[in-house]
């Protein structure tokens, strides 16, 4: 007989991400029950009777505590993931929590002693990690086929309109910690036996700025590693507004000492221009005629089903609680190695200077 636990799952900010989670999450074979929260107590109704929920609150912990919910899945805006992490460690449950961890080595660090201490397993939603390609690259690395990982270049570009949602539901949320972050970690986990020990950058500032956010339209970031590697990131979330592109458009290339991985992720190979149209997956006002098919960051939905790198990583998660399968979600010691080395490379653009890892207190 094949043990498989059955899941009561909370799902902490009924947002966006949430959403997707939730309805992902619904029609989980192991998943009996659902119950939502949002600080918006509008949001988190629409969200319950979407997908069938049986409790629906502003009160997150009476969520995370109700007696049939055993993992917790936390998709609150960046800077407010802490505290529904935390209760869910307090009452011994499992947490997915979106990227990035926090917005503060701090709060991560705090979410690392408290899940450690406790024996409670956190993961972190770094869903690129469950795009097919990044986990095919893996997958070769693991087996050797392009030998010793040498150095990569990696780099995403957005629209604008992507860049000014992310900003303005936290300042924080920059291009480097919210979007390169992603990249940060494909470039660890593929990496794997290096962490970044030295960071250059330089950034260029203009349309965000003009539209009130001080941060860097384009930045370029050179890393060292640990074990030699070297690796160039780079980022611009101010592509103009209507760009093809619905989500990331990447490049990705991993060097070896017995092979290299070209992985082109711009999504250029399926276009399709419509005279009616396309709604954008993740901005609801956004709208294009020309759009490069497959882009959309979480993924896309598809004759009912959502399809892509959130539904392959929510169900991954929720296999490995009922089954115990194996996942490769990001651990928060990763989570927190990534917004540390994103916090660097901001550092290091701001100050025109070399940032060494760790950084100091
Ligand atoms: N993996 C991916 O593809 C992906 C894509 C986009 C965003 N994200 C991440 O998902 C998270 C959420 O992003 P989103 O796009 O869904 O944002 P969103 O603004 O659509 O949703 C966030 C929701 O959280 C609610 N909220 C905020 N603070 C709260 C609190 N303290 N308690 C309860 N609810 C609270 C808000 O009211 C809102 O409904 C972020 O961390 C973001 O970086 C991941």
């Amino acid at each position: 007989m094949i043990e498989r636990k059955q899941l009561g799952i909370a799902v902490i900010g009924s947002g966006r991400i949430g959403t997707l989670r939730s309805r992902l999450a619904a029609e989980h074979p192991a998943v009996r029950f659902i119950a939502v929260s949002d600080l918006v107590e509008a949001n988190a109704q629409k969200l319950a009777k979407a997908v069938g929920a049986s409790v629906a609150s502003t009160d997150n912990r009476a969520i995370i505590a109700h007696p049939e919910v055993n993992a917790v899945i936390v998709s609150t805006s960046e800077g407010e993931h802490l505290d529904a992490v935390l209760a869910a460690i307090e009452l011994g449950k499992p947490v997915l929590v979106e990227k990035p961890i926090a917005l503060t080595t701090a709060d991560a660090d705090r979410i690392i002693a408290a899940s450690t201490k406790a024996g409670v397993e956190v993961r972190v939603g770094y869903s690129r990690r469950y795009k097919d390609r990044y986990l095919l690259a893996k997958e070769q690395i693991v087996q050797g086929r392009i030998g010793r990982v040498i150095g990569a270049a990696m780099r995403v570009y957005n629209s604008r309109s992507q860049a000014l949602a992310m900003l303005g539901r936290n300042p924080h949320a920059t291009p480097v910690v919210d979007a390169l972050t992603y990249y940060v970690d494909l470039a660890n986990w593929l990496l794997d036996t290096g962490s970044p020990v030295e960071v250059y950058a330089r950034g260029q500032k203009g349309v965000l700025k003009a539209a009130g956010h001080d941060v860097d339209d384009v930045s370029w970031a050179i890393l060292s590693y640990s074990n030699g590697a070297v690796v160039n990131l780079g980022v611009c979330y101010a592509l103009p507004e209507k760009y093809p592109s619905l989500g990331h458009a990447a490049r990705v290339e991993i060097l070896g000492s017995e092979g290299v991985m070209i992985l082109d992720d711009d999504h250029t190979d399926q276009i399709m221009y419509s005279e009616k149209g396309v709604p954008h997956v993740y901005l609801p006002d956004h709208n294009v005629n020309m759009v490069f098919m497959g882009s959309g960051t979480p993924g896309d939905w598809a004759l009912g089903d959502f399809w892509g790198p959130i539904a392959n990583e929510t169900r991954a998660w929720l296999d490995h609680l009922a089954t115990g399968k194996k996942c490769v979600l990001a651990t928060p010691q990763e989570a927190r190695a990534n917004l540390e080395t994103t916090l660097a490379i901001e550092l290091a653009a701001d100050t025109g200077r070399q940032v060494k890892l760790p950084l100091s207190a």
